[in-house]
């Protein structure tokens, strides 16, 4: 239902959180076990357990005249096989549809890519924000020890396609070696 009186919510930048929260949605690696380049070792992990790899808190703050809404995500430290744990990564269905990202907490590389040539690979720290031109991919690797916190702000009309990211994949990965973060090219 369309609120059309102001709304703050209370952050806890350390945390990631914020209160009120209406919906929180986990990532498992089997929710984007595709993603990951070394399927042999995702298939193995798979087989004992399923691990959170990320978590995105939502607030849609819809009125009767727009629909931005707020995602913040909370990235896991971790690895799959030597792959830094990172989000599915999506494009915007709509043409005309931008996001602002925010890095609150950790460090890692924000991966943007028009999937038709063009690809930028942003280094990422707290206090960095960035803006997702319309029709670029973005994905959020967390190359660092521990939490890596980003917020979001799109339209909730934006849309997401999954698919072309699954089909076409990211023109690089990030991969560790010896722990140290390596952008490594896809054929
Ligand atoms: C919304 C947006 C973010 C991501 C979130 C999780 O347009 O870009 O809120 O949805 O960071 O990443 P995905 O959606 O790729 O699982
Ligand atoms: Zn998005």
């Amino acid at each position: 239902t369309p609120i059309d009186y102001p709304i703050s919510l209370d952050f806890d930048a350390e945390n990631g959180t914020f209160e009120p929260c209406p919906q929180v949605t986990p990532r498992h690696l089997s929710d984007l076990k595709e993603m990951f380049s070394d399927q042999s070792t995702v298939a193995q992990i798979l087989r004992e357990n399923d691990p959170l790899i990320y978590e995105i808190r939502y607030y849609p703050f819809t009125t009767t005249k727009s629909d931005m809404a707020l995602a913040v995500t909370r990235i896991f430290p971790g690895t799959i096989g030597n792959e830094f744990y990172m989000t599915k990564g999506h494009k915007h269905q709509r043409e005309d549809q931008p996001e602002v990202y925010y890095c609150v907490r950790g460090e890692g590389f924000l991966l943007l890519d028009t999937l038709e040539g063009e690809f930028r690979a942003i280094p990422w720290r707290a206090g960095v924000i960035t803006h997702i031109p319309p029709m670029w991919a973005h994905r959020v690797v967390n190359t660092g020890n521990d939490l890596l916190v980003f917020i979001g702000v799109f339209h909730l009309s934006a849309g997401h396609d999954y698919d072309i990211v699954a089909r076409k994949g990211f023109a690089y990965r990030v991969l560790s070696r010896n722990g140290k973060p390596e952008l490594i090219k896809q054929d």
